[in-house]
């Protein structure tokens, strides 16, 4: 299964897609962790595990990949297909083809990072985009596998479609005005893909909860996460998050199909 997180800015994407992660390989799962954010540096800290390598390298870096898609977009048939990308794999890909020097691996969670904007001036993440829907429309899992993909905030992924490759999409949403508005559009605009969508609240409060899955109520409110100290804490100091929270353990068992 692929299941893709999303959300508004800070509405604790890369929390639950790191706890996610966590509670399935603690089900003997093998995980890997795709970070898509060119701009936040949180995500490997929350599972406590190395940055590793920009995967655009393994393509050639940023440029060559640029070159490869303007090369690609004088042909007729992605003149025909508009703003497809062009596939950069030559074959499907298992588990077991994801090159290690791009990953970093630990307590049966693998992260692999797509790529981050490092330089001034150094040009648009759309590479990055176009190499992350690639990935996912190219990899192929088992029943013992999982890939979460983390994304950035917002729906600029939506737009380019990065979601296709995905089984399921799982929307985070905090308490905030911007935070429902989004969820309402998200299911929107993924209704018709065919994937199964689910949405978590998140920082949550006996004051805030009611009117929040009132708001929601014709979403699939599948959880809802409280606001958590040992979470907002962890996140302050840049610390792994080492938590078992229920609502995660239940949120786990509603996606892989346990109840
Ligand atoms: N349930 C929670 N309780 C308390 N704090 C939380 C909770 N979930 C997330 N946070 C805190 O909120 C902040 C944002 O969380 P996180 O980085 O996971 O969000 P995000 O959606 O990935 O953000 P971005 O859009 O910047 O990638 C962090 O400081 C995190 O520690
Ligand atoms: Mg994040």
């Amino acid at each position: 299964m692929k299941i893709l997180i999303c959300g508004k800015g800070g509405s604790g994407k890369s929390t639950v897609s790191s706890l996610l992660a966590k509670s399935m390989a603690s089900r003997g799962l093998n995980v890997l962790v795709v970070d898509t954010d060119e701009s936040n540096y949180g995500l490997h800290r929350q599972l406590g595990m190395e940055l590793p390598n920009d995967f655009m390298n393994f393509f050639g870096g940023k440029k060559e990949m640029f070159g490869k898609r303007r090369a690609a977009s004088g042909k007729e048939e992605v003149k025909k297909k508009g703003r497809e990308p062009v596939n950069l794999f030559d074959k499907r890909w298992g588990f077991d083809d994801l090159p290690e020097e791009y990953l970093t691996t630990k307590n049966g969670i693998k992260l692999l990072a797509i790529g981050k904007i490092h330089d001034f001036g150094e040009g648009c993440a759309c590479p990055m985009g176009a190499l992350a829907k690639n990935l996912l429309n190219n990899l192929d899992v088992t029943d013992e596998e999982v890939v979460i993909i983390d994304t950035d905030a917002g729906v600029e992924h939506f737009g380019r479609g990065v979601e296709r490759g995905c089984d399921a999409i799982l929307g985070v949403v905090d308490p905030s005005y911007e935070s429902l508005k989004l969820a309402g559009k998200i299911d929107g605009m993924t209704k018709d893909l065919g994937k199964k969508i689910y949405f978590v609240l998140n920082k949550v409060d006996d004051d805030n909860r009611a009117m929040m899955l009132e708001s929601l109520d014709h979403l699939n409110v599948v959880g809802a996460i409280p606001a958590n100290r040992g979470i907002s804490g962890a996140g302050l100091a840049g610390e792994e998050l080492n938590l078992n929270l229920p609502e995660i353990e239940k949120l786990t068992s509603t996606i892989l199909g346990y109840d």
